[in-house]
């Protein structure tokens, strides 16, 4: 046998494989075409699995056979089904590790180019550590970071994750009563910038907080409806089938409330004494449950195509500390930090038993992302996450080292960025036990962890401000990647839900 025909039986064998892969895909999905073709994803097909393009021309060129027998007619052993590429699962999405991004920017223009708009500036960089004097090197080198930021792709371990689609994700907001409602504190918000700069850039346009919502022109609330005048309006409404009263509420509102209690709940549950003096200076917005209430109630008149969820997307976390918690004192560190640890299921329960009566919303907790202390010693992201954790141990430890007077210390550790992983997951066994006591005939919340963690705690080097602030993130790199994995996370479980429906 000569080596190129050995190599031309190989090759086969590959291809046939690859079919037959393709075929039993494609006999799983055809389950879930009922669903596709409800919610007008035909231009676009949901499961876009991209495969390369030269595979199908091999495919064609050398006209394999269309059975899963090589030549010789043996058999040939499937792989298992599990193991096909498949669409990640939940929890799935969020274990996995950066790789160089496969369209690599080239320059600052470049990024641009792709983020460009119409009605606001570009990303023009991100902070380095130790800028320079000189003007423009500054710039330059702020541009190459953000460039050097964003050159990287989210791949996870297990499964591969949909393509993100801004319009069929607006067209989704709208065919729910509130769209989608952010609520949390300035990463929220940061979350917030970088998710409508996806939707600029397709064109799709809105006005903020017009006069006619409650809550216009209240501190911390950000309403988005869409622009009257816009073509893309009415391109995204005729998608959706939505009556105009639909269009006239907000499809995407951020409701930046820090804590998500108030003085009178913080004070009880912290067992604050009545003298103690208030001097928390947060932002809230007073009354934001009822706000959401409003938001998610089903209307009468739009019964027949406002027919989704309205999503929210919440996280409480940084301010949960004893930084902000003045009131927790005890003789030591660690017994400061117990008293933490109490306070916060309390939060967590006052916060789920408010907003799970408000019907037809689906909640997705945001787990809180890390801080990492030496962000300004980082270029790149770590090559995993035993790499991240390893290269992180230490934490409070490694950015008290970061100040010098022992009052800074002392602070550094009140941030108490350790307590983030354990409130993490104190969120993530709530939502599971509530899940599992939820009666499937339940109108109340569905709610959803939502976890970003691992993809955050690889990327020291995406901060917002290194050598000042290792917490905020640099726009608009990770935060992309949050969506693309909320949006996919989002249609997993509408599609599941819509199949229990079918039967
Ligand atoms: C947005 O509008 C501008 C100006 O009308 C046009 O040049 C651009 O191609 C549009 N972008 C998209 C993504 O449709
Ligand atoms: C969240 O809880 C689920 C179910 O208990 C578990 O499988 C998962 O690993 C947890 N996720 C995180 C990030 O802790």
């Amino acid at each position: 046998m000569s080596p190129s025909s050995s190599m031309q039986r190989s090759k086969l064998r590959v291809i046939s494989l690859f079919l037959v892969s393709v075929f039993v895909l494609v006999s799983v999905h055809q389950q879930l075409s009922d669903w596709i073709n409800s919610r007008s994803f035909k231009e676009r097909p949901l499961f876009d699995f991209d495969f390369p393009e030269d595979t199908y021309h091999d495919t064609q060129e050398t006209e394999a056979p269309y059975n899963a027998h090589d030549p010789d007619d043996n058999v040939v052993v499937l792989p298992p089904v599990t193991q096909l590429p498949f669409l990640c699962q939940s929890y799935e999405c969020a274990v996995g590790k950066w790789v160089p991004r496969r369209e690599k920017f080239t320059s600052l223009e470049h990024v641009q180019t792709v983020y460009s708009n119409l009605y606001h500036p570009v990303w023009s960089g991100c902070g380095v550590g130790e800028p320079p004097e000189d003007e423009e090197e500054k710039k330059r080198l702020e541009g190459q970071k953000l460039v050097d930021t964003m050159n990287w792709e989210w791949v996870p371990d297990r499964g591969m994750l949909l393509e993100y689609d801004p319009v069929e994700f607006v067209v989704r907001l709208l065919k729910s009563p509130g769209g989608l409602v952010l609520v949390g504190d300035s990463i929220s918000r940061q979350h917030w910038h970088a998710m409508y700069y996806t939707w600029r850039h397709l064109n799709i346009t809105f006005d903020s907080n017009p006069p006619h919502l409650p809550l216009a022109g209240v501190a911390n609330v950000e309403q988005f409806v869409l622009s009257k005048s816009s073509p893309m309006t009415k391109i995204l409404q005729e998608k959706a089938g939505v009556p105009q009263s639909r269009m006239e509420r907000p499809f995407f509102t951020l409701l930046e409330d820090h804590m998500l209690l108030h003085q009178p709940d913080i004070r009880a549950i912290t067992g604050a004494k009545p003298t103690y003096k208030w001097i928390h200076k947060y932002k809230m917005v007073d009354g934001w449950e009822d706000h959401l209430k409003w938001l998610a109630m089903p209307r009468e008149e739009e019964k027949s195509s406002v027919t989704e969820d309205t999503l929210v997307l919440i996280n409480a976390g940084a301010h949960w500390s004893r930084h902000e918690l003045g009131m927790l004192r005890a003789p030591t560190n660690a017994e400061e930090q117990v008293l933490l640890e109490a306070v916060y299921p309390q939060m967590i329960d006052l916060v789920t038993s408010r907003l799970s009566p408000i019907e037809r919303t689906s909640i997705y907790y945001r787990s809180t992302s890390p801080g990492h202390p030496t962000c300004k010693d980082h270029f790149m992201p770590y090559t995993d996450m035993a790499h991240a954790r390893l290269q992180e141990k230490g934490l409070v430890h490694r950015l008290q080292e970061t100040v010098v007077s022992s009052d800074d210390k002392k602070q550094r550790s009140r941030w108490d960025w350790d307590m983030f992983k354990p409130h993490n997951e104190m969120w993530n066994q709530t939502i599971d036990s509530m899940t599992e006591k939820r009666s499937p005939e339940s109108k109340n919340a569905k709610w959803y962890y939502f976890d970003i963690w691992d993809l955050s705690m690889q990327r020291p080097d995406a901060h917002l401000n290194p050598g000042q602030d290792c917490l905020h993130w640099c726009l608009p790199a990770v935060f992309d990647d949050w969506t693309k994995l909320f949006v996919h996370r989002v249609n997993l479980e509408e599609s599941r839900a819509d199949l229990k429906v079918l039967g």
